[in-house]
């Protein structure tokens, strides 16, 4: 491959170029003068100084044209950071590339003459000459003084922000640099999708889809993007903003120059921080936004904030009210909200603070930065188009303040969010002087109202819709304070319906086999059911487990299946459920293959979901169900992949004693047992947090804790997930076909959480709503200690936990016995 080939003129290019053509050999060069020629036809290149970045023809994925592009000279797998021609492709290979007086850089097809691509330039130079920067730059400069830039690559990105390149708008010369997406792999062309830099009203980032505005991250604060909760310091870049009267710009810098890291907007719209990475060789996603469905653009419309910790996501801030309840309810949010008392700013309106938020959109606003926040509030009191304020930059402390005279939209709920003050009506503002502080959104009682709303709901709607025939059940002594009105019905189904529903029960049908007994697959008036087949060892009668299931029927929550009906007849007891398609959550995280389908996100909901299903389970439902044996395996999925616990209140209508703190029989498995209860017997919510601790870590894990093993060392899952934590390596737990890098905060507190849910001491153990705010939250987790069965497979010969109970081995064999199950 040659580097330049040159031609003396720059005068009838074509022909000179043809008859004085040489080589100059063994010569890398990274500059192109008046008299060279860039040509594709004798694979001409030019590597930068020190050869991180090339400049040459090339095409890309299964196309056959040719582009001008600059790529990464040590990587194999080509990764193109710019095109010149990204528009007028070149269909052959008679492109050549040259810098002509005074100082423009064209691209020509030395076949026609034509001019396929050129630069446009405002100023110009005596002699020209283009160098191809390590940073991956292309400038055209004065030969006698490169500093005396007239063009450079950098000012016209394709889709690529790498290092260095400054991302906005220059005031004076009001040119505006952009990414804009490629159309696919195999063409560079310009696509749909744009990522800005928008300094409008206050500089923010915007993703556009043509017109539209997809996304925007949120005002720049000093530190970040308001609602951009993972770009944070890091080891890897540092980043920030410029504004002043000249230009307002993003940029970032690498910490270690020989990283390569680059910020690309696929074609899809999504912006995606990748980096590189030796080991692998291969491009590893660090960050992307946007990152989930509150980050689309108005997502809640004007005052609604937005929480993927909800569900729905969408909710009014405190104090204001859906503008269409219909709508709004019926998950339509586009009308958002309104303040639920109207302003009255003749009145004396004043302003709330709300906590916790990525600040609104801020295309209309204003700023001033010199003004502190005390004076904002005094100056725009009076002012009545002025609908709140915030800090402008608190990088250093808070100081400026920021303005907006309309609508808020595009707020998010984020954890490190900032604070904002709302105009409000007198009336909202409290008593006195007293400063109110809202946090805007308190889990649990959100939680709690959105249970509360859809158990509600699905316990009307089972009510209403009975769907099989039915029997009515005795429930005299069922009404518990107020939630049974009337009668209170469970549908009833004859063996034979059963019977004829799964084939007879026929292997074929069958599902697994449960901790009560097997479960099969049916098909009953066109649905897929699940019949639980309960094993017939000492039950109650069959009044008692009718009125027992009845209670548990009512337990509904979107992550605990749903029971349908029962099968009460003689000595048979069976459960209908409604079937799930994805089957338990064991069949997928443990398999080779198909585990790779749970990517991150989807593994953490899960982890919510179970978390949440749990907390209804112990706190927030009547009955205050223990599980008791919270495995993989009682965990199923629905098709959307929405975990729900099955098999719950099982100990409790088969038999066990709930509410006594000492059990004889002791259910459960072997793996998600607490210390305390598989060897003493004695259970406790806090018994299912160490088993959801064991699930946690299996899910993030991708591996089973019972039947875990390494070469190096004896310990199960919980000990080498502790090991690794203890030395700062917790990642390295991570399941190894998980793409996490972009999430690593949340898998890191995932595995911190799931240690405090086994540690030995019960006490230790959070209740679980307590998880599912840590989980969810960035505050101060408490640092876990040695897990109980830290070292041993073999719980006996476990040093960590003492059991003072002699019947020390006795128990052992009961768990024995439990396991061969
Ligand atoms: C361009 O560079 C070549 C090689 O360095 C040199 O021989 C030639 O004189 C230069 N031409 C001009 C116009 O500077
Ligand atoms: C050069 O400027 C002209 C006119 O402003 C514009 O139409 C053209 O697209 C520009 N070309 C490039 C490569 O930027
Ligand atoms: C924010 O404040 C810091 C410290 O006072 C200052 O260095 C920085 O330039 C400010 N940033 C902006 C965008 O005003
Ligand atoms: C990656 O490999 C290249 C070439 O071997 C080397 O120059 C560079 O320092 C390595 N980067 C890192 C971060 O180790
Ligand atoms: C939501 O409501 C808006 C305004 O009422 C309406 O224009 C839009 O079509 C609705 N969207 C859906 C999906 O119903
Ligand atoms: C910003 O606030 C300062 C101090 O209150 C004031 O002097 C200045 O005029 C304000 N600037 C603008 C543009 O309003
Ligand atoms: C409110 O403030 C804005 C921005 O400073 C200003 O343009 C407007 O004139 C003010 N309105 C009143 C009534 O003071």
């Amino acid at each position: 491959m040659n580097m330049i080939s040159s031609s003396s003129t720059t005068k009838c290019g074509l022909c000179l170029f043809l008859l004085t053509t040489f080589f100059i050999s063994a010569r890398t060069s990274d500059t192109i003068n008046t008299s060279q020629i860039l040509s594709d036809n004798s694979n001409d290149i030019l590597i930068s100084s020190t050869g991180a970045f090339a400049l040459g023809f090339y095409s890309p994925g299964n196309s056959k044209n040719r582009y001008v592009g600059i790529w990464y000279n040590d990587i194999k797998d080509k990764t193109v950071v710019w095109v010149a021609n990204r528009d007028h492709p070149l269909t052959d290979r008679s492109g050549v590339l040259r810098v002509i007086e005074p100082g423009r850089l064209l691209l020509l097809n030395s076949a026609t003459s034509a001019t396929i691509w050129s630069a446009n330039i405002s100023s110009t130079v005596q002699a020209p000459l283009a160098r191809l920067l390590d940073s991956g730059n292309l400038v055209v400069a004065d030969e006698n003084d490169e500093s005396n830039i007239i063009w450079q690559s950098f000012d016209y990105p394709t889709d690529t922000f790498l290092p260095g390149m400054k991302l906005g708008k220059n005031f004076v010369s009001g040119h505006q640099v952009y990414l804009s997406s490629s159309k696919n792999n195999d063409d560079p062309t310009t696509g749909y999708f744009t990522y800005q830099f928008d300094p409008t009203g206050y500089p923010q980032s915007v993703i556009k889809n043509g017109a539209s505005v997809l996304s925007k991250s949120g005002p720049w604060n000093g530190v970040g993007f308001s609602g951009s909760q993972n770009l944070v310091k890091n080891t890897l870049y540092s980043f920030g903003v410029i504004i002043n009267e000249n230009e307002a710009y993003y940029y970032y810098q690498v910490l270690n120059d020989a990283v390569y890291t680059r910020l690309v907007l696929g074609e899809i719209g999504v912006g995606q921080r990748l980096t590189w990475s030796n080991q692998t060789q291969s491009w590893k996603p660090y960050l992307a936004f946007p990152m989930d469905n509150c980050d689309s653009y108005k997502v809640c419309g004007a005052h609604g904030i937005c929480s993927t910790r909800t569900w729905p996501d969408c909710s009014c801030l405190d104090k204001f009210i859906p503008t269409d309840p219909q709508g709004w309810n019926a998950g339509n949010f586009s009308n958002g909200c309104i303040r639920r008392t109207t302003l009255n700013c003749e009145d004396g309106d004043g302003f709330l603070k709300y906590s916790g938020v990525k600040l609104p959109d801020t295309e209309g606003s204003w700023y001033n930065a010199s003004m502190n926040l005390e004076e904002c509030k005094v100056t725009y009191a009076e002012n009545c188009s002025c609908t709140a304020y915030a800090s402008l930059n608190i990088s250093n402390g808070e100081s400026g303040c920021l303005l907006w005279f309309g609508e808020l939209v595009n707020m998010r709920e984020i954890a490190f969010g900032q604070h904002i003050h709302i105009r409000m009506a007198k009336s909202e503002l409290g008593s006195g002087s007293r400063k109110r502080e809202i946090i805007i959104v308190t889990l649990p009682v959100v939680i709690g109202i959105v249970l509360l709303g859809l158990g509600l709901f699905l316990f009307y709607h089972v009510r209403k819709n009975p769907k099989h025939q039915q029997q009515e059940t005795d429930t005299d002594n069922l009404r518990d304070s107020g939630e049974t009105h009337g009668e209170q019905k469970i549908p009833m189904f004859e063996l034979s319906t059963m019977f004829n529903a799964t084939n007879g029960f026929s292997a074929d049908n069958k599902l697994g086999e449960g901790g009560f007994g097997p479960v099969f697959k049916g098909l009953l008036e066109g649905q897929e059911i699940a019949v639980k087949r309960l094993s017939t060892t000492s039950f109650q009668g069959a009044h008692e487990f009718k009125n027992e299931l009845i209670c548990i029927a009512k337990l509904q929550h979107r992550n605990l299946v749903k029971l349908l009906g029962c099968c009460i007849q003689g000595e048979e007891r069976m459960l209908v459920y409604e079937y799930m398609t994805n089957k338990s959550l064991d069949l997928i995280l443990f398999d080779q293959v198909k585990r790779r389908i749970l990517d991150w996100p989807r593994r953490f909901d899960i982890i919510n979901g179970i978390a949440r299903g749990l907390t209804y389970l112990h706190q927030d439902s009547r009955l205050r169900v223990i599980h008791r044996d919270l495995k993989a395996s009682n965990i199923v999925l629905d098709s959307d992949m929405v975990p729900k616990i099955s098999d719950f209140g099982l100990a409790r209508i088969c038999g066990g004693n709930e509410t006594g703190a000492k059990t004889s029989r002791v259910v459960g498995t072997y793996g998600y047992m607490s210390p305390e209860y598989a060897v003493d017997g004695l259970f406790s919510v806090k018994s299912d947090v160490f088993s959801f601790g064991v699930l946690v870590l299996e899910i993030i894990s991708g591996k089973r804790n019972r039947g875990f093993t390494l070469e190096n060392h004896r310990h199960n899952l919980l000990g080498h997930a502790w090991m690794l934590y203890k030395e700062e390596r917790s990642l390295e737990v991570v399941d190894s076909c998980l793409e996490y890098s972009s999430y690593s905060s949340q898998v890191m507190r995932s595995i911190h959480v799931g240690l405090l849910c086994v540690q030995e001491e019960m006490e230790e153990r959070p209740n679980m709503s307590s998880v599912v705010v840590m989980l969810n939250n960035d505050g101060v987790l408490p640092q876990p200690k040695q897990p109980g069965f830290f070292t041993g497979r073999d719980v006996i010969r476990s040093e960590t936990w003492h059991s003072s109970n002699t019947a020390g081995s006795a128990n052992a064999m009961t768990i024995s016995l439990l396991e061969a199950r």
